[in-house]
């Protein structure tokens, strides 16, 4: 099977994602060149430690590199001040100066975490992301979004922060938890919901076998939900504009997730795919769309083993004015003023702000919020 690479085009700080099966055996090679002074420090999570890290370590120690590993808690908790701290006194340990790289492998939280370490450790220096899930795959390590969550918020203390290589060895995915792969292949339709129609009817075709982990079918999916993510992050890498497209779901989303404790009841790609139902939903309700796309758009959804609708959701009945004031928080909320990517039809999203309330109210009791 090929490895395929596609590039973010970012000037000076492009880099090349590379996508395929055993790529983690073959880091040491592939990454030679980003380590002149052959030696760099992994930060991992123990869950990916026990099954992944050995090899990598094996692959590193092959190329001449040496390599020291530090192995955090698995978990959203991890992504914190505590977790931050942690990963920058060990890179103060293993004195890494700004002519090194630190490797982040793992899923969002590790990419995150160690992205934000690198954003600010001696100033800024430069990362690797090896993504162990899905979601991280296709989306959280690619874009240079990092992050670590605070009292008052998920995401609410990081920076832009661009790796400079992505290896997604899709070989890793085989022990990830089938609950973890279907939350991550929500991110997936979401690429197909915001702005290709082809590929959601392709996964629609294909979901079963993605999630079956086919190869060509699965390498299909990434390279496709990659290719989607850098061609929006290159047009416009601070969110400026478009690059809110990928936010699609996530106004829902995040208010479903504060509500349930960003853990274990909702994960963040089952969110994701839940607040995709609900913005089509919404879309329809608002005239935007026609009811047989949202249908369409939940069909797949829920045939990926994703909730749809909040009464699946624990916590049922959620209080209508607490999600509308987490929306409020939201860090698209202009002054208070409500912004929703909502879509026209299936690959048609948009950005809609200022989006009435009392139609939010409306919509969210006809949907079972009290
Ligand atoms: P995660 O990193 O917590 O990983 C999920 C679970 O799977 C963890 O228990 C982890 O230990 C385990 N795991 C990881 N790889 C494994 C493997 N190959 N085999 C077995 N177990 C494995 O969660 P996630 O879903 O990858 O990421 C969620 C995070 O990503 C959130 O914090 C979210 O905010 C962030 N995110 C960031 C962006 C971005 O653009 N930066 C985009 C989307 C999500
Ligand atoms: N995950 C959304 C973004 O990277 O912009």
């Amino acid at each position: 099977m090929n490895v395929c690479t596609v590039e973010v085009g970012l000037g000076a700080r492009a880099y090349r994602v590379e996508i395929g099966p055993g790529l983690l055996a073959e880091a040491g090679a592939r990454l030679a060149d980003l380590l002149p002074r052959r030696r760099t420090v992994v930060i991992t999570d123990a869950h990916v430690a026990e099954l992944h890290l050995a090899p990598l370590e094996r692959a590193l120690q092959a190329a001449g590199v040496t390599a020291a590993s530090h192995v955090l808690p698995p978990g959203e908790q991890t992504k914190s001040w505590d977790g931050l701290r942690e990963v920058c006194e060990t890179l103060l340990e293993h004195r890494l100066d700004r002519g090194d790289l630190v490797i982040a492998l793992g899923g969002g939280v590790i990419g995150d975490l160690v992205g934000f370490a690198a954003a600010i450790f001696k100033r800024g220096i430069d990362f690797v992301q090896i993504p162990t899930t899905l979601l991280a795959q296709v989306d959280s390590s690619v874009g240079g979004k990092t992050a670590i969550d605070v009292t008052q918020g998920k995401n609410l203390i990081g920076a832009f922060h661009q790796p400079r290589r992505v290896l997604c060895d899709l070989g890793v995915l085989a022990t990830l938890p089938a609950r973890e792969l279907r939350a991550g292949f929500a991110e997936v339709l979401k690429y197909g919901l915001l702005g290709d129609e082809a590929f959601f009817a392709w996964l629609e075709a294909h979901g079963a076998a993605v999630l079956a982990l086919d190869e060509a079918p699965l390498a299909h999916a990434v390279e496709r939900s990659v290719a989607m993510k850098a061609e929006i992050v290159a047009q416009d890498e601070l969110e400026a504009g478009r690059r809110a497209l990928l936010n699609l779901g996530h106004t829902f989303a995040h208010a479903l997730e504060t509500e349930t404790g960003h853990g274990e009841a909702l994960l963040h790609g089952e969110a994701v795919g839940l607040g995709c139902a609900l913005a089509f939903r919404f879309s329809a309700a608002l005239g935007l769309c026609s009811d047989a796309d949202a249908t369409r758009a939940s069909a797949l959804i829920q045939a990926a083993g994703l909730p749809t609708q909040l009464c699946e959701v624990a916590g049922h009945p959620f209080a209508v004015e607490r999600l509308i004031a987490h929306m409020a928080q939201d860090k698209k909320a202009e002054g208070g003023r409500l912004t929703f990517i909502l879509a026209h039809g299936i690959g048609q999203a948009f950005v809609a702000r200022g989006v009435e309330p009392e139609a939010l109210r409306r919509f969210l009791s006809r949907e079972g919020a009290i």
